[in-house]
């Protein structure tokens, strides 16, 4: 594959995929509320992608035009000899040929691999951090450790990686914490990312609908205590951000229940099981596990990421405060990436 150029992604309203999102495994060492029951079935492993079939479908993405690769889970961080693929994709970044590769992790690892995600390339990373209570912590997380996320989101910054934080806003949860969070942040040097939660697969306790907190509303509290000025600050998510005039670190919010966010989308996300979704927001996925294995060669995988991207929507319909009825989407969030 390597060298190889295929024809970019241009999917029908003329967005260029560029940003691969790309779950590489189901499993998680927490169990946060929102994301997970407690007693999750995980996917059998003949279901999810290898290592080396998981390089492969990223190196045919890389050779179409895509310059930005996040890798998510569940946590990535858990899934065996993830760094062997790391350091394969590292590579990609060493030659020029991506622009940047993160990752999207709960932190609860990041002590034991910091170094060498600097090592393979990485230079940012975003640290899921809801609260800065440890009890709070575990409530919400049912098995992570405060202080264990803690040292390593220390480890990754003594390692020289650059870390946004992504707070999903819970109403009656964790709203009274987020002056905290921010002035948290704006001492450590970290971004902030309000995440809006959404519904994803049938929670057991629907709850959803009373922990549902618009960002409009977060941003409004946010402002009566901080300086709040907004800016044209775009990476290449869905996140909107305004910088923090009292510490001079950004906010961020991800609001896909609100607002949209669907005109600039140049991502797509890649499952653990090998299903391509073009948009978050839709059932519509193709499976690139089959092509995968039925050849070593890549013409039907190649073919079916065109379908796939041929067939990107132009949004999404999420809608809130519904989902206690019907979920907006039934796939996990740990399943499809965070
Ligand atoms: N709503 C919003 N964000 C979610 N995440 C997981 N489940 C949900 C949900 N239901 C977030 C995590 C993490 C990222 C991987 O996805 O908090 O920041
Ligand atoms: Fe794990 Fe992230 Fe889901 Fe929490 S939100 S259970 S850390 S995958």
């Amino acid at each position: 594959m390597a060298g190889a150029l295929l024809p970019p992604l241009t999917d029908p309203y003329h967005r260029k995929i560029t940003y691969l999102r790309v779950s590489v495994t189901d499993r998680c060492d927490f169990r946060c509320v929102y994301c997970m029951s407690e007693d999750m079935n995980f996917l059998p492993r003949g279901e999810i992608l290898s290592l080396e079939e998981l390089d492969r479908v990223c190196g045919v993405f890389i050779a179409s035009g895509v310059r930005k690769l996040r890798l998510t889970g569940g946590e990535p961080l858990v899934r065996r000899n993830v760094m062997t693929l790391i350091r394969k994709l590292g590579q990609y970044r060493a030659d020029g040929r991506l622009d940047d590769l993160t990752l999207t992790t709960n932190g609860g690892r990041l002590v034991k691999y910091a170094d060498a995600l600097y090592a393979c390339g990485l230079r940012r990373i975003n640290v899921s951090l809801d609260t800065l209570d440890a009890a709070q912590f575990r409530m919400l997380t049912r098995w992570g450790s405060l202080d264990q996320v803690l040292a390593g989101i220390m480890a990754a910054r003594a390692a020289g990686l650059q870390i946004k934080i992504n707070c999903v806003a819970l109403k009656g949860v964790n709203d009274g914490e987020f002056d905290r969070l921010v002035a948290w942040c704006g001492d450590k040097g970290f971004d902030l990312v309000f995440i809006e939660v959404m519904s994803m697969g049938a929670m057991a306790n629907g709850a959803r609908v009373d922990q549902y907190l618009p960002l409009s509303t977060v941003r409004e509290r946010l402002a009566r205590r901080w300086t709040l000025s907004e800016t044209d600050y775009r990476t290449s998510g869905p996140a909107r951000y305004w910088v923090v005039g009292e510490t001079g670190c950004r906010v961020g919010f991800i609001a896909p229940t609100t607002e949209n966010f669907c005109k600039s989308c140049t991502r797509v996300r890649l499952t653990c099981t090998g299903l391509l979704y073009t948009c978050l927001g839709h059932e519509d996925a193709v499976d690139l596990r089959t092509p995968l294995r039925a050849s070593e060669a890549n013409h039907r995988l190649i073919e079916a990421i065109a379908q796939a991207i041929s067939r990107k929507s132009k949004g999404h319909d999420f809608v809130a405060g519904r989902d206690d009825v019907v979920p907006a989407s039934p796939r996990h969030m740990n399943v499809t990436g965070g």
